[in-house]
């Protein structure tokens, strides 16, 4: 808390509120005596609110940085694995190399599926999107967590989703590809085994190092960006006091959207229909063109006001992988789409910089991922940072069920 304090004069109301300061140096001012007085505010989109404490991520979004429990993320990107990231998030501490090795132990040996998530998978249609077979494959999940929220419950669920949910993922990326599925191996690490488990004949990438690491850095990058929409929608349900499973699906569900997680897949689909170099300035210009409706995808940010620094990573990544496939149209086409837009005046004064999903949709396409499947592999990285907010809602921060108030617009009482 800081010492100062807002004044506000509101009706017959003279109130001083008081002011917290963030460890970065933000104010946030409290307002919750407001409440009490039957006054409330209004902020559709969250976009000046802040809705809880949290020690697990920072974003300073003029500046364009993002870090974990205090690391910055291109450290994590660089030195870390996804599973260290994961137990960074939930523990708020790296682990110690007993630590991670107790937990890559738990992860293998809980990564199997159950028959009956296996045979509800396999019954869904195929037209089914893959997120909507997620959401369906984590509620199969619940009897997991049969008991009320509670620390051990969170524990446990942590353990069985971060185990689980690749081969949850790869069942439906090899449903989609119709190609059979190869069972989960004991003997890889956590990206190597993804990757053994979406490769057929034609391309197996688990032994190309390469790509191992890269999945491990785009699933570092996605694990957690504080209260974003679906982590936010977590965190509503899990203050009503559901189990873990309950709240995760929450998050799928949100994540599912193009504004957020869905963006990468439209992002692809938006290159392939641009098409040429060429085609790159009418497109601009239908974007600028407000009655169209059509958006730059994989641009912009609620937070960010500069370049997304995972964007620049996974850019690097993407050269790095690329490399040996000379000339792929795709990334040249993103790369000369970017720097027309950020020299164009519109972009420019809305402060309009690619974001994470610019250019991981190109990487996910190199490991012959079907675009339908790209927020399947959001969702396995950020279930991570979800359960780590699922914590610290229960046992370090807890604050009462979330529920917003509203501005009524509607009908005055009538009679019917
Ligand atoms: N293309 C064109 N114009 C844009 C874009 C874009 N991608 N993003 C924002 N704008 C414009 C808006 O039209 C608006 O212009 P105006 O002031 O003339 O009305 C202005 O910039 C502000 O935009 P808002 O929509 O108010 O910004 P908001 O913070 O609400 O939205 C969002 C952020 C949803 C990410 C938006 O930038 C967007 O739709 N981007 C494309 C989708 C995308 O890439 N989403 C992924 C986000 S990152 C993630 O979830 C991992």
């Amino acid at each position: 808390m800081s010492n100062s304090t807002a004044k506000l004069t509101i009706q017959q109301h003279q109130l001083e509120l008081p002011i917290f300061e963030s460890t970065m140096g933000e104010y946030l001012v409290d307002i919750g005596i407001l409440g009490k007085l039957g006054i409330y505010t209004l902020d559709p989109g969250f976009k000046a609110t802040g809705s809880c404490f949290s020690e697990i991520c920072y974003i300073n979004g003029e500046e364009g940085k993002l870090s974990y429990r205090g690391y910055p993320i291109e450290q994590l990107a660089e030195k870390s694995t996804y599973l260290e990231v994961a137990y960074l998030l939930f523990h708020g501490e790296k682990p110690s190399s007993t630590e991670l090795r107790a937990m890559a132990d738990q992860i293998t040996n809980n990564q199997s599926l159950p028959k009956s998530t296996q045979s509800i998978l396999d019954c869904l249609e195929a037209k089914t999107h893959p997120m909507g077979m997620l959401l369906t494959g984590v509620s199969s999940l619940s009897y997991l967590s049969n008991t009320p929220q509670s620390a051990q419950e969170i524990d446990n669920a942590q353990i069985q989703l971060i185990a689980k949910l690749p081969t949850i993922c790869a069942t439906i990326i090899q449903k989609v590809k119709q190609k059979p599925l190869r069972p989960p191996r004991q003997d890889l690490s956590y990206s190597a085994n993804f990757l053994h488990q979406i490769s057929d004949e034609n391309l197996d990438l688990s032994t190309d190092p390469l790509y191992v690491q890269a999945l491990d850095v785009i699933l570092t990058l996605h694990a957690e960006h504080e209260q974003n929409a679906s982590t936010s929608a977590v965190r509503v349900t899990a203050s009503t006091g559901t189990n873990t499973f309950g709240a995760i699906v929450s998050g799928i569900g949100a994540l599912w959207g193009p504004s957020h997680g869905g963006a990468n897949e439209a992002c692809i689909n938006m290159l392939q229909s641009i098409g040429h170099i060429d085609n790159i300035p009418s497109f601009i210009e239908q974007v600028k063109d407000k009655s169209t409706e059509t958006r730059l995808m994989g641009f912009g940010h609620r937070v960010y006001k500069n370049y997304d620094p995972r964007a620049t990573i996974i850019q690097s990544l993407c050269h790095r992988i690329l490399e040996k496939s000379t000339g792929n149209t795709l990334f040249e086409l993103a790369k000369k789409l970017e720097s027309i837009a950020r020299s164009d005046e519109y972009f420019i004064q809305r402060n309009l910089y690619p974001n994470v999903d610019f250019y991981s949709g190109i990487i996910l396409t190199a490991m012959g991922i079907p675009e339908s499947c790209f927020t399947l592999i959001f969702a396995l990285a950020r279930t991570s940072g979800w359960i780590a907010h699922i914590k610290e809602l229960f046992t370090k921060h807890p604050h009462p069920i979330t529920r917003p108030r509203q501005c009524y617009v509607g009908s005055k009482i009538r009679d019917f």
